[in-house]
């Protein structure tokens, strides 16, 4: 145990769950070169579990992220387990990805808190449950959500999300391990339901319904509106600084005409601070040009446009 109450050296962790996110999440700790216990419910679990693993393996080894001997090496570095006794024993480190039951994920939080010890840290997978509210466990200082997103070893972003006792060393621990994974920690400053992607996603994926109901639109021609527009905007400007782009006036426009207003546009409006076009927004542009601004932006655009159509981005997977 180190000054923060848990555990620096992380050399083994146990990944509960060995299902879509379970046996991905463990992958990324065997090949950052910790030694993970897989468990589950079923021998038929891990064995596929195992399976999976060794096909992510050759994919990212001919894409040529990982080399041929390594790809044994992480292999080795897994083993698995029906038992969680057996599985969590020792483990400096614990992820639960079980299913998004709250009496599944329950039961299993009152078994961890007493296997484990207290400077062990215990991390959710879970997508949006307010798992602080149900579980039952001696010591909530240690208990967070570290949320993967699909598929694991792949997507970098790990949102981190502390209940109201969870201790902030528990937070800057797991934060330092993620990026020790080689993995984007995102850390808010407290839950709020679905947290940030999936809170953005959901309300995405209200509208695609929307539009599927309507038949006024191919499923098709949807995603192909999106991947021609937002698919190339987003990994530059992401969803705030888009709002920069559009311009603040014109944003809080449009939300007038639907009905809407926010405070934290409408103050930015009030002070002149537009976005790109008054180089200060939500964005602090500093003291460059507009046209310095957007000559970036632009570059980078055509960057990603050059490279979405070199990977054939446009047509369905
Ligand atoms: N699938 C996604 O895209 C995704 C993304 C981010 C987070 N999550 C979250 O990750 C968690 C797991 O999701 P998943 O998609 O991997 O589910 P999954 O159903 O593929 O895997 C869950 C696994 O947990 C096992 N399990 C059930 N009870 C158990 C127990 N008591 N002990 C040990 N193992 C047990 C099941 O046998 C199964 O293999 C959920 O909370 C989910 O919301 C999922």
């Amino acid at each position: 145990m180190n000054d923060s109450g848990y555990r620096e050296q992380i050399k083994s962790a146990a990944v509960v769950g060995a299902g879509q996110m379970g046996h991905g999440i463990a992958l990324v700790f065997a090949r950052a070169g910790i030694e993970v216990r897989l468990i589950d419910v079923s021998e038929d679990v891990l064995d596929r579990a195992t399976r999976l693993i060794e096909a992510s393996l050759g994919v990212m080894s001919a894409c040529g992220k990982l080399g041929q001997d390594e790809t044994s090496a992480i292999i080795a570095r897994i083993g698995t387990t029906t038992d969680l006794e057996d599985g969590a024993r020792g483990v400096d480190f614990v992820v639960e990805a079980v299913p998004e039951v709250p009496e599944v994920k329950k039961e299993l939080f009152s078994r961890l808190d007493a296997l484990c010890p207290e400077d062990v840290i215990i991390a959710s997978n879970t997508s949006g449950l307010d798992i602080f509210e149900f579980a039952e466990v001696e010591r909530p200082q240690r208990l967070l959500i570290a949320h993967w997103f699909l598929p694991p070893h792949i997507i970098p972003l790990v949102e981190v999300v502390p209940g109201a006792e969870t201790s902030p060393e528990a937070v800057s621990a797991t934060v330092a391990l993620l990026e020790r994974l080689g993995k984007a920690p995102v850390a808010m400053k407290g839950f709020t339901r679905a947290f940030i992607v999936n809170k953005i996603q959901n309300m995405i994926s209200l509208a695609v319904f929307e539009l599927l109901g309507s038949g006024l639109v191919t499923p098709e021609d949807i995603d192909r509106a999106v991947k021609s527009s937002l698919g190339i905007r987003l990994p530059v400007v992401g969803v705030v600084q888009s709002l920069d782009f559009t311009g603040l006036d014109l944003v809080l426009d449009l939300m007038k005409s639907y009905g809407l207003t926010n405070r934290f546009i409408a103050d930015k409006v009030e002070a002149g601070h537009l976005g790109a076009k008054t180089a200060r927004g939500i964005y602090d542009y500093g003291e460059r040009s507009e046209a310095e601004i957007l000559a970036e932006r632009d570059r980078r655009y055509l960057q990603m446009l050059d490279r979405l159509e070199e990977i054939g981005a446009f047509e369905p997977v």
